[in-house]
């Protein structure tokens, strides 16, 4: 068998309310040492034994609490977890959970996921060994056993009473086994991450600590008359993205706005800029001391060559007269390539309509370190949403298909990038630095 048998899926750990629950920590461990995304899932009094911060730190999942709850984009919890899951496993399972479970009664999440699931499901039962002798416990373990469940027997040994007897929760290791057994063979249920429950973003650490960073968000307006515009539909979610996790990462900000339609962190020294002409403007201008720039801006290509000054009124026809503006990150590219040391990041973004070729070619004439392409006209990308798919383009290697992600998980996977870049940046030039002054130590000498 594989090292990581669990690699792929998803495995829904449902935890109830027995002194057993620290043991779900432990069982987590090991499921993600198997390869294995876990959603946990606790009873109310399950989360009196084990604080669900301690679940949600393992997993980077928020604990589902209660069956009323419904994620940060609006879908109901316990369906997502029951549609996406490839196994559920309750552990530990209590004499009273069992019952609920057998009747059928969706008072609790975990009882509401089990039920709402056509994933295979596996029940660790822990409790005194009087409550799991009872004939209503083994009537409803066999009732379960009848609905297709696995039932790892609790062990025997010293239980919580002092006493000593069989109702212990299996070893971790046979828990884990039965998962891996029950999911042999069955094709992965929810391979796109879009579909299962949203992982937390990955924690980074304060990697852009002391670092300058310039991003541009959302379209521009270019004015027709004092009252209308050419606009396009980006929303500015996807620069806002980018600047809240690289602030997360301990950067200093600056946000260039341009027609936004979300909130904008507040710890970001914003620049409203709604023009191209005003964005060129002020991004150049906060490029000269910035580590990197990256130019998620949606930025009108035409302009109207004159921009009424009074309203226009109704007539039979109008036609505007459009002029190209400004590529800015071109501009910015050029600055940086011939005139700024030590050179910042450039990093582009290319919203393409079907094939993403055309991206590889504009990478190399932005003269980016990076571009970010994506087809908008896809699903799940583009504007407006929370999600997007997108190639990296790094000019001279082979583009990168990143899978579906929400939008704060691509700007941290390639802030992770650009502080891989500002590292090896900094690493050359101190290594530059020491063989001048090596050589001209060696000059002096000579
Ligand atoms: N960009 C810019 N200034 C412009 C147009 C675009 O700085 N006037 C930037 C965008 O912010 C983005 C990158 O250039 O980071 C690519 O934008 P895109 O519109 O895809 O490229 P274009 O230069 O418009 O190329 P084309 O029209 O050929 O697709």
């Amino acid at each position: 068998m594989s090292a990581r048998p669990l690699e792929g899926r998803l495995v829904v750990l449902g935890v109830t309310g027995s002194i057993a629950a620290y043991k779900a920590a432990e069982l987590v461990r090991a499921l993600v040492a198997a390869g294995a995304e876990v959603q946990p899932a606790m009873t109310h009094s399950a989360s009196r034994f084990l604080g669900p911060l301690t679940l949600e730190t393992l997993t980077r999942h928020r604990v589902q609490l209660d069956p009323l709850e419904l994620l940060a984009d609006s879908r109901i919890g316990h369906i997502v977890a029951a549609d996406t899951a490839d196994v559920v496993v309750v552990a530990p399972a209590t004499a009273r959970w069992m019952a609920a479970m057998a009747g059928g009664l969706a008072d609790d999440v975990v009882t509401a996921i089990c039920l709402a699931t056509a994933a295979p499901v596996v029940v660790a039962p822990a409790m005194d060994g009087g409550m799991w002798s009872h004939p209503a416990t083994r009537a409803n373990a066999e009732r379960l056993r009848g609905y297709g469940y696995a039932i790892v027997e609790p062990e025997e040994g010293p239980l919580a009473s002092g006493a000593s007897g069989r109702g212990r929760l299996a070893e971790t290791a046979a828990i884990v086994a039965a998962v891996e057994a029950a999911v042999t063979g069955r094709p992965v249920r929810a391979p796109d991450a879009a579909l299962r429950p949203p992982l937390e973003p990955e924690r980074r650490g304060a990697d852009l600590e002391g670092r300058r960073i310039v991003v541009s968000a959302g379209g521009t307006a270019e004015p027709i008359d004092p009252v209308r515009f050419i606009g396009n539909r980006s929303s500015g979610r996807m620069g806002a993205a980018v600047a809240e996790a690289a602030l997360d990462r301990g950067a200093v900000v600056v946000l260039v706005a341009g027609t936004v339609s979300v909130p904008l962190p507040e710890r970001a020294e914003v620049r409203h800029a709604e023009t191209a002409a005003a964005m060129r403007e002020v991004v150049l201008a906060a490029l000269a001391d910035a580590d990197a720039l990256v130019m998620a801006a949606a930025v009108a290509d035409f302009r109207p060559q004159r921009a009424a000054e009074e309203k226009l009124t109704r007539r039979a026809g109008l036609t505007l007269e459009l002029e190209p503006t400004e590529d800015i990150l071109a501009e910015a590219a050029a600055l940086a390539h011939e005139r700024l040391r030590p050179r910042p990041v450039l990093v582009g973004f290319a919203a393409e309509t079907g094939s993403l070729d055309r991206a590889v070619e504009k990478a190399a004439r932005k003269r980016v370190d990076l571009l970010v392409a994506n087809d908008v006209a896809e699903e799940g990308s583009g504007f407006g949403g929370d999600t997007n798919r997108v190639t990296i383009v790094v000019p001279g290697s082979a583009p990168e298909r990143w899978p579906l992600l929400s939008k704060r998980e691509v700007a941290d996977r390639l802030l992770d990038r650009v502080a891989a870049l500002l590292d090896a940046r900094d690493a050359s030039r101190q290594t530059g630095q020491a063989t001048r002054s090596m050589r001209a130590t060696e000059e002096s000498r000579a």
